[in-house]
């Protein structure tokens, strides 16, 4: 595994905790109870959580594992996630309760009541429907931050078609080679979207992706900007036209609980991004579950606002499913937070009185660095849970987070689980845990994760290794889209004796048993939350005419977990000062942002004359990441030819 950085070291020596205080866990949603009660049932312990929800059919079995890693959750059971989501609500009488207070980032404002959010759905499944789009069917999504992103969800739900939501961010190319392997029937879109208080194009760049495209016989555009866009006269569509007219009445078809719910594409060791697949009942239960018990979300009190993009996993269960089948009130915020000045948060948490806040620890580091003066001038009293995601959370960024915006009387809780896993695996829980600074301490109630070794052997306290889920969990992924043979290959051939899941995260135990998530084992890097792989960067890199060859390392960053560096040879031929120049190495930066997207681009760029490598001709990252992160080059024996650390480093030195 990687050598752990010095910084991850001193997080073991962490020993301050936080017990709930008496009056939170008086009304807390979980009990320490339930760690035992899971425990000694497993099965029975999930079709509690499963009774959150509304089933047509209810199930005749909670697990089938005998196809495993395939497995199967309450079986024969039947339900509707989009009636789960809305509909039900409105029938035990909270049709008039807010389900989302919409924030646009120019200052416009949208509350939508669960009875029109109902309305929209079924519009909006309606004319789904009337477009040809059927059950199994794959409709592609790129949306900003807007109602209309969780409505077309929702109604893709509704009538059994599997959506595939695109992040905003993604490059042209990005979401065509999604569309592609999804086969896409239909793409929705939006003209444009506001970002740092300009409006940037969307919908010309799904134009450019989808050009030649065979499978979208449709593109819905909901009007947000109001820009001019291009137009394909039998192929587009604006969503105004189409959804407003149509009948508000719909009536749900229950889905089998392992019907397709859908696909999310996300970055693996090869440069192919893997559709991730999720389905309907187990996905669902476990959502609303974990975001019940983690936030102690109480229906009809709380405010709850999770920071996310619907095009990430955390915007899927934690916005749209988990949320909604809880019955949330929910704020959703377009624009980015520091605009138009860097208290937009604060003041939003303010006017709605928000309750829940979850966001991701770039994000604080970053609060922390504009200054304590900032939150300090809005009312946070309204407060009461904090949560993180998305990548190791240090210890000084928890206490700040604690302190200054929790007021130190908001319990945080850091939440580990990944795209795969669909919900919170590991977490503390609210009123419950005695909370740790930078833990994300233990596997939920009906959880099972463990700490092991190359073997496979659980690790002591104070032992550290791979991260493994030893049991299977109703969230868990189905597979990969259209590849059931990597599926098994990524995930259950490095322990396939012992059948553990492993999750590609490092860990250790403390001297408590308490579990520290210490950042990704294999080839793929976390920016900003983002996780994105280095074959992919490498393969931008070395699509643009100078580059013969590039190795890319995520790198320690103060802000942003990791930040991109990549080491290139340029190709013969090509002057280095004329490539390896600032402007050069500029347009290599925006050439891996235009193939990928801007978050992929490069923190560095570094030309260098040769690459280390292993015999066997594997690049060695780690003694890259060692020059990136200006550490002292650790073990060169392995290398085919151990000088080149030296040419590369006196390279650099000398300021080539
Ligand atoms: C990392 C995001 C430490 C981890 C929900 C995982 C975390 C990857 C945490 C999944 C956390 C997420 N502590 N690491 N609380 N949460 N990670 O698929 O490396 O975008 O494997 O899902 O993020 O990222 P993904």
């Amino acid at each position: 595994m990687t050598e752990q950085s010095p910084a991850l070291d001193n997080l073991l020596t962490e020993s301050r905790t936080f017990p709930p205080s008496e009056e939170f866990a008086a009304r807390a949603n979980a009990t320490p109870e339930w760690y035992a009660e899971a425990e000694q049932d497993r099965e029975a312990f999930w079709a509690r959580q499963a009774e959150r929800l509304h089933w047509d059919t209810r199930w005749s079995q909670v697990l089938d594992w005998s196809q495993a890693p395939f497995a199967k959750w309450f079986v024969g059971g039947k339900l509707n996630v989009a009636y789960n989501c809305v509909d039900r609500h409105v029938e035990a009488g909270h049709g008039d309760q807010v389900a989302i207070h919409w924030v646009g980032e120019p200052g416009d404002t949208r509350d939508i009541t669960y009875a029109q959010l109902k309305d929209e759905v079924c519009k909006a499944a309606n004319a789904l429907t009337s477009l040809g789009v059927t059950a199994n069917d794959r409709v592609a999504i790129q949306l900003q931050m807007i109602p209309e992103a969780i409505v077309a969800m929702l109604a893709c739900a509704r009538i059994g078609a599997m959506h595939s939501v695109v992040f905003g961010g993604f490059s042209p190319t990005a979401l065509r080679s999604r569309v592609d392997d999804a086969q896409a029937k239909v793409v929705i879109t939006s003209d444009g979207q506001y970002r740092r208080g300009k409006a940037a194009p969307m919908k010309a760049n799904v134009d450019e992706a989808l050009a030649g495209a065979e499978s979208v016989e449709k593109v819905v555009v909901v009007r947000r900007t109001g820009d001019d866009v291009p137009w394909t006269q039998e192929r587009d569509l604006w969503w105004h036209e189409l959804v407003d007219p149509q009948p508000a009445e719909h009536t749900p078809q229950a889905f089998d609980s392992e019907h397709p719910l859908y696909i999310l594409y996300t970055s693996g060791t090869t440069g192919k991004p893997k559709g991730i697949l999720h389905t309907s009942g187990g996905y669902l239960a476990h959502v609303a579950y974990t975001h019940h018990a983690v936030f102690d979300h109480k229906p009809g009190e709380d405010v709850y606002w999770c920071t996310a993009d619907i095009g990430w996993v955390t915007g899927h269960s934690y916005i749209v499913y988990g949320p909604l089948a809880n019955r949330v009130t929910q704020v959703v915020y377009e624009g980015t937070p520091n605009t138009p000045h860097e208290g937009r948060h604060w003041e939003i948490i303010q006017k709605y009185k928000v309750s829940i806040y979850y966001t991701a620890p770039t994000l604080i580091r970053t609060f922390m660095k504009w200054g304590n003066e900032i939150p300090a001038k809005y009312d946070l009293s309204s407060l009461r849970v904090l949560g993180s995601v998305g990548e190791p959370i240090n210890p000084e960024a928890w206490m700040w987070y604690r302190e200054h915006i929790g007021g130190n009387r908001c319990p945080v809780v850091d939440t580990w689980w990944q795209t795969e896993t669909g919900g919170i695996m590991i977490s503390p829980l609210p009123g419950v845990t005695h909370a740790k600074p930078g833990s994300a301490q233990r596997p939920l109630p009906g959880i099972s994760a463990k700490v092991v070794d190359d073997t496979g052997t659980e690790v002591g306290k104070g032992g550290g290794g791979y991260l493994v889920l030893d049991k299977p969990w109703p969230g868990m992924l189905r597979g990969i889209w259209g590849d059931d043979e990597r599926y098994k290959e990524t995930y259950w051939s490095r322990f396939a004796e012992q059948g553990f899941y492993f999750a590609g995260d490092g860990a250790k135990y403390d001297a408590d048993g308490d579990i520290w998530l210490l950042g990704r084992v294999d080839d793929v890097m976390n920016v900003s939350g983002h996780r994105i792989s280095t074959t992919e960067v490498e393969s931008a890199l070395v699509s643009h005419p100078t580059v013969a060859e590039a190795a890319v390392v995520g790198a320690t960053d103060p802000t942003t977990g990791q930040g991109i560096v990549a080491f290139v040879i340029l190709r013969g031929g090509v002057a280095e000062d004329e490539a390896g120049g600032t402007e050069a190495i500029q347009a290599l930066r925006n050439h891996v942002a235009k193939e990928i997207g801007p978050i992929a681009k490069p923190r560095q760029i570094m030309v260098v004359p040769e690459l280390p490598k292993t015999r066997s001709g594997k690049i060695m990252r780690r003694l890259l990441r060692d020059v990136a992160e200006n550490r002292e080059i650790g073990d060169v024996t392995t290398l085919a030819d151990s000088s080149v650390m030296d040419l590369i480093s006196s390279g650099l030195r000398s300021g080539k």
